[in-house]
């Protein structure tokens, strides 16, 4: 396993840590950009209230409800549906790269363990989504300031994933959107490597 990367149990077993839940929905489509750039997926992030990209999801209490159970509750408040997500869409548990982490809602700092979902879904689902997340989520103009579709291709103009890229991220959410979308062949390692390659030099 991966340095700081822990097994479910591993990481449920942690004393004096909190525990985050985030999901990564996403869909296979047809359309295609300017009818012509084949888009083929529709990846979910979202713009928080800090000014930083991440993905919906946020703090669960294990000893109140499961990890899967907690991120539902989480989407319900986020995006205005309670998707399910199960225990095999977790694809890692890790400890937060910092050791302490201060919570909007409490001023205390805190040890984190996160966990990190991936979730397949329809494209109509994933616009019905698109839809709550600013018609009944609760923290709509709030916690969350709104949906963003994560380009996957480059334009001739070297725009589109590299340019996404250069953008702030919250926690490790950057690199969990790069290995996803390399691990789910939704990008081919030489269009990412050259999105990577775009995304560092734009970044000054
Ligand atoms: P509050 O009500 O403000 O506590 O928000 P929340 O429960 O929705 O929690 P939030 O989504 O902010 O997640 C809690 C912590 O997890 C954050 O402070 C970040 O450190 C971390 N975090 C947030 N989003 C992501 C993400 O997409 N990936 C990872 N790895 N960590 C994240
Ligand atoms: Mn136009
Ligand atoms: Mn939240
Ligand atoms: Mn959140
Ligand atoms: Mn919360
Ligand atoms: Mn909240």
């Amino acid at each position: 396993m991966a340095s700081g990367q822990l097994s479910r149990e591993e990481a449920l077993a942690c004393s004096g840590y909190r525990h985050a839940c985030h999901v990564m929905l996403y869909s296979d489509t047809k359309t295609q950009l300017f009818g012509k750039i084949p888009i083929r997926h529709i990846v979910l992030m979202q713009m928080r209230y800090d000014g930083l990209l991440g993905f919906p999801g946020g703090l669960v209490n294990p000893s109140k409800e499961t990890l899967e159970a907690g991120l539902t509750r989480e989407l319900l408040e986020e995006v205005g549906v309670a998707v399910p997500v199960s225990e095999e869409d977790l694809v890692a548990s890790r400890y937060a790269p910092a050791p302490f982490v201060f919570s909007s809602s409490s001023s205390s700092p805190y040890r984190l363990i996160t966990h990190f979902y991936v979730k397949k879904m329809e494209e109509e689902q994933i616009r019905e989504v698109e839809r709550a997340a600013v018609s009944t989520a609760t923290d709509h103009g709030l916690e969350v300031l709104g949906m963003v579709r994560v380009p996957l291709y480059t334009t001739k103009s070297k725009g589109g994933l590299g340019s996404f890229l250069t953008h702030s991220f919250i926690g490790n959410s950057r690199s969990q959107l790069v290995d996803s979308v390399l691990r789910l062949n939704m990008v081919s390692a030489e269009e990412l490597h050259r999105a990577l390659t775009h995304s560092l030099k734009t970044y000054s």
